[in-house]
């Protein structure tokens, strides 16, 4: 029996649905690190050029694709065309990767929430206090399961609602601060050579890998290429402009991540002088940056519980629709109770989330293509197997169902203003592009050349 789809009020409604899922640890602790890593400047310029094209174009395919068909992706690319089925098993693989090692980032959050709670806001300014932290087996381990499990009582008692209401205030609140935090950090010596790292594209710092990192940024952040926005998109209400929309989430999303950039990049010119280290830091950046920030300040733990509560909400919103995609494609395949799926799934995210954290300490000499666990799971969704999954999506609109069916789609509410750049986008320019950066970080991964 066919299930009458629940759909949003309008478009606010459906804009915030689609920015509280983008909206998340992708902005205020992936992008950061990926700026300060990839060459500040160089890294934003190549963000910013493949939001408004790329991620543009593919928003606005992922969308309309649900919106015509009325289906999430595993079931939406096979009603459009038969053979294409295997595309919508491919995307549904990526939240899954993505989902154990989310909740290890998560259960840091956490970490950093009770340490400021308890005072210890000071401490965690300390310089081995985030890797002495990661670096042991049972701490992370328990931090872990409990951002798991909470992520988990919200997905079973299906309150989305009282968390959508939550997020409506927290978001805005999250926004605020960190635009505070951003300006006050700007004030402090040292960090003009961080806004000018930051800000000035240094051209001798480009390579095929910043592209691959900024592409990468771009599918986690926007949640492209793992069928999240076809989902929304089958919610979505017929006269509701979807070309509005995606400017509006796109606006949202690279703005918070660019504000979070603006208070973690500089600070490591304000604390560490631009130290190379520090700028390659990765993963731990912001864990080691923000604390630091927060002892300069009067009432800095304070404003440490505070921050890290709305940092821990807005992966919360995240997580949560990355467990409930998992679930549903689960539940779609073998229909068994939602509670039973719910704990099938909670089993697998722990486990694969293990050596996730174990890689950073006892596990931490294990490597696969020279990097550890977390990161090679973050690296191969985001910049393997999302890239093929949005090139095989081009191929498919652009070659099979033709962009023409998803233009009426969009057109539906008025005149669709960029039809003619979605069309040579999705045709033309996306997928040789992405298939010329993917054969080149993987024979750069080879050896075969150096990037
Ligand atoms: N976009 C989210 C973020 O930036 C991550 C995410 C991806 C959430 C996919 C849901 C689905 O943190």
């Amino acid at each position: 029996m066919e299930k009458k789809r629940s759909s949003f009020t309008g478009r606010i409604g459906f804009v915030f649905a689609a920015a509280g899922s983008a909206v998340g640890l992708g902005n205020l602790w992936r992008f950061p690190y990926l700026a300060a890593k990839y060459g500040g400047g160089i890294f934003l310029l190549s963000y910013v050029i493949l939001a408004v094209t790329f991620g543009f174009a593919l928003m606005l395919a992922e969308i309309s694709i649900g919106r015509k068909t009325g289906k999430s992706a595993i079931e939406a690319y096979g009603s459009l065309n038969k053979k294409w089925g295997f595309l919508g098993k491919l995307t549904s693989i990526v939240p899954m990767i993505i989902l154990p090692y989310y909740c290890v980032i998560g259960g840091w959050v956490i970490k950093y929430f009770v340490t400021f709670v308890s005072g210890q806001g000071k401490a965690a300014a300390e310089a081995n206090f985030f890797t002495g932290f990661i670096s042991k087996t049972g701490e992370p381990i328990v931090w872990l399961f409990v951002y798991i499990a909470l992520t988990a009582v919200v997905v079973m008692l299906g309150v989305e609602k009282g968390i959508e209401k939550f997020s409506k205030v927290l978001m805005p609140v999250l926004v605020a601060l960190s635009l505070g935090i951003a300006i006050y950090t700007l004030t402090l010596p040292g960090a003009g050579a961080g806004v000018k790292y930051y800000f000035m594209p240094d051209f001798d710092k480009f390579s095929v890998m910043t592209v691959l990192a900024a592409l990468g940024q771009l599918f986690y952040s926007l949640s492209i290429s793992m069928g999240i926005l076809i989902t929304y998109g089958s919610y979505m209400p017929k006269n509701t402009s979807i070309e509005k929309s995606v400017h509006q989430i796109e606006l949202f999303d690279s703005g918070i991540a660019i504000i979070a950039g603006l208070m973690i990049v500089p600070s490591v010119f304000v604390f560490t002088g631009g130290n190379e280290d520090m700028l390659q830091a990765g993963a731990g950046l912001m864990f080691e940056m923000l604390p630091r920030i927060f002892s300069t300040i009067p009432l800095g733990n304070i404003i440490g519980v505070v921050f890290f509560l709305l940092v821990f909400f807005a992966a919360l919103t995240s997580s949560i629709s990355l467990m409930e995609t998992v679930v549903s494609i689960i539940q779609d395949k073998i229909h068994i109770k939602r509670t039973t799926t719910c704990l099938i799934v909670v089993a697998g995210c722990t486990l694969f989330a293990l050596p996730s954290t174990l890689g950073f300490g006892l596990w931490e000499n294990i490597k696969i293509f020279g990097l550890n666990f977390l990161d090679f799971f973050d690296f191969i969704s985001n910049s393997v197997i999302m890239p093929i999954v949005a090139l095989l999506t081009c191929i498919f609109v652009g070659y099979v169902i033709k962009p023409k069916t998803l233009s009426e789609e969009i057109a539906l509410t008025g005149k669709f203003k960029s039809e003619k750049i979605f069309t040579v986008i999705i045709k033309y320019i996306a997928p040789v592009c992405i298939l010329a950066i993917l054969i080149s970080s993987v024979l750069n991964g080879l050896g075969v050349i150096k990037i």
